[in-house]
């Protein structure tokens, strides 16, 4: 490697390992489930958004088992070209009907439908209003755009009704409003109902993000869109395989016409090599599973409704929480990180987040439950999160 690149590099991973900004993954040494073994230990895990547990399920499995008997282990091509297969199109249909729309486009990520519908939605000339704590696949295709980007401040609707105004007078050929469905951080809902009638009020465009939604809001987990019965009425329902529903790509709920536009137009789904047939025949099996019954949903928001109840009788400050996601507020950047050290070692695996994922002083532990944890797995958490809270005097 040319010399000076490598100092460089070096010298800004020391930088940032001084501010503590280092990633340094654990290894799961299984499957991503309420339990997993990590380092040799079994670790009970409060970190990832396997919300229905369908990562490991049995159903699944067997559907990507017997996809790759019969289609073989990779897709062979770019979707334009000839890596479209019949299975492709029949998730894509099954999305349109799981989510009450027309039509549906599946990218490889939830990060390249964003990253790469966006950009293919707005040109020059065209004001894109962004809530301020939209997730970085969705800043990333703005970034891409042409148009001209403004920012409201988080869930504030006097302040998007402005931005609606004010973008009004400058006459744009087309206005789209994006937000988050279910915030990352700290778990709260977007008030989809008023941003739908601020944006038909003043002739905008609307664009959700339902990664956090999908599997988890509305009935069986169809998403925010449902939740608010807002059906027909969202121009784009973006959403991801990779956590409620199991497996892994994004996709864009339209109509018909958005979807031969963006198949078209997006570069994020014109130029990279379709998904294997393993993971596409999972993921129809993912949406026919949920179709079938709430069982999991219905799991997913007992553990969330028992779990929070008992964080809070604790005395713990569970922020702006109305999901799964159910931040632990420390507000301290080095208690956050100590309390993570310290569940580790009894046995809870749970991530630290700070600055500049979060704002300064808003430092928490974020937890995520999923339906596959049971009662015991929940207790051992529970004991554990107020035996270090007491440690730490987050909690009396
Ligand atoms: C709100 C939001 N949008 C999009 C993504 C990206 O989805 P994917 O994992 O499918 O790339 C994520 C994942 O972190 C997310 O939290």
């Amino acid at each position: 490697m040319n010399n000076q690149l490598q100092n460089d590099l070096k010298a800004e991973l020391e930088e940032m390992q001084g501010k503590n900004l280092l990633w340094n993954p654990r290894t799961l040494e299984g499957p991503s489930g309420a339990r997993t073994m990590i380092e040799g230990r079994e670790m009970v895990v409060l970190c990832s958004n396997n919300y229905l547990g369908l990562s490991n399920s049995r159903i699944l499995k067997k559907a990507a088992i017997d996809a790759i008997k019969k289609y073989g282990a990779g897709s062979g091509s770019v979707r334009p070209i000839a890596g479209t297969m019949d299975l492709h199109i029949k998730l894509e249909e099954t999305i349109a009907k799981f989510k009450g729309t027309e039509d549906a486009i599946y990218y490889n990520s939830g990060f390249t439908a964003n990253s790469g519908a966006i950009p293919a939605l707005v040109r020059e000339g065209d004001i894109i209003i962004s809530d301020e704590l939209n997730h970085g696949s969705i800043i990333d295709g703005v970034r891409l755009t042409k148009g001209e980007r403004t920012i409201y401040k988080h869930k504030d609707m006097g302040e998007l009704e402005a931005r609606l105004k004010e973008a009004k007078t400058k006459n744009p050929k087309r206005v789209l409003v994006i937000t988050d469905g279910v915030f990352s951080m700290d778990g709260d809902i977007a008030p989809l109902d008023r941003i739908v009638e601020l944006a038909e009020q003043y002739g905008a465009c609307t664009y959700v993000d339902d990664a956090h939604g999908d599997g988890v809001l509305g009935e069986n987990g169809r998403g925010i869109t449902n939740h608010f019965k807002l059906e027909g009425r969202v121009d784009m329902d973006m959403g991801t395989f990779s956590k409620g529903f199991g497996t892994m790509g994004g996709y864009i709920a339209g109509t018909s016409t958005l979807k031969k536009y963006l198949l078209n137009k997006s570069r994020t789904w014109l130029l990279t090599g379709s998904h294997p047939p393993a993971t596409v025949a999972a993921s129809i099996a993912s949406l026919e599973l949920l179709d079938r019954s709430d069982k999991l949903v219905k799991k997913l928001w007992r553990n969330t409704k028992s779990f929070k109840k008992r964080l809070k009788e604790l005395g713990f400050d569970t922020g702006a929480s109305e999901t799964p996601i159910i931040p632990i507020m420390t507000y301290d950047e080095e208690k956050a990180a100590q309390m993570s050290r310290r569940l580790f070692e009894e046995g809870v695996y749970a991530l630290p987040i700070v600055f500049p994922m979060v704002a300064k002083g808003k430092a928490r532990i974020r937890t995520m439950m999923s339906a596959d944890h049971s009662r015991e797995d929940l207790d051992f958490a529970i004991e554990k999160i107020e035996k270090i809270g007491k440690e730490l005097s987050l909690v009396k």
